[in-house]
């Protein structure tokens, strides 16, 4: 298989910021970005496949600004990671102030895509050709980013299979919560009830 460079499937989508996209504060909806941002995830991944591709996975998605009605949003889509029938999708989006000039970041993140091919199985992906040092320090980081979320999670699991009231319940000492457990379990909420 053939590997093909980043810029082939480097996509970039804009989008008119309406007020249908708005909440009830007059900014744009989360949801709304984080559906452009997996619609311009697969347009990138399947170009690259050559097949359709579906999400799996998307990683920490932080809005660092608010977006207004009116902006145009850029969302930047490239192909930083391939493994066998995966593709790490990253994206950045900025929101253009059409009046002032002014372009913010308002967030990037990573999807995570899997090929399909007509029998709905992952299907093979062609490798990605990395041209300079940006492509390949990307290509890195997923790698590095990858092994974290695999720890991540068996931690994850580990910390949920050993969940101990009696061990645990001093973890809620100055949260803001309280317990009201009834029938055989109210014996805990003394646990932290003593502060
Ligand atoms: C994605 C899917 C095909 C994976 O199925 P699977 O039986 O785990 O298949 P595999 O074990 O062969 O994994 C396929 C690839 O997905 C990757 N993968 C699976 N789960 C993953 C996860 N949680 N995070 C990141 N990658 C993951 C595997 O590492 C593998 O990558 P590789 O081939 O590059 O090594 C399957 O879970 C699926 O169809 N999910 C639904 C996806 C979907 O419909 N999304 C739209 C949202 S509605």
């Amino acid at each position: 298989m053939e590997a093909l460079p980043v810029k082939f499937s480097q996509t970039t989508l804009t989008e008119l910021m309406i007020p249908s996209y708005a909440n009830f504060g007059g900014k744009i909806h989360g949801g709304i970005l984080l559906s452009l941002m997996d619609k311009v995830a697969y347009a990138c991944a399947s170009k690259h496949a050559g097949a359709y591709c579906v999400t799996v996975s998307v990683d920490e998605v932080e809005f660092l600004q608010p977006v207004e009605v009116g902006d145009l949003v850029h969302l930047k889509a490239s192909v930083n990671y391939v493994g066998n029938t995966s593709l790490v999708v990253g994206i950045q989006v900025t929101a253009e102030d059409v009046k002032q000039h002014t372009i913010k970041h308002t967030n990037s993140s990573y999807f995570t895509m899997v090929a399909k091919g007509d029998d709905d199985k992952p299907v093979k992906v062609p490798p990605l050709l990395l041209e300079d040092m940006v492509q390949i320090r990307r290509f890195i980081e997923t790698i590095k980013r990858k092994q974290v979320k695999k720890e991540a999670r068996e931690e994850l699991m580990s910390a949920k299979s050993q969940f101990l009231p009696a061990d645990d319940f001093p973890l809620l000492r100055g949260q803001r919560c309280e317990t009201r457990l009834s029938g055989s379990s109210s014996e805990f909420d003394q646990l932290f009830a003593d502060d």
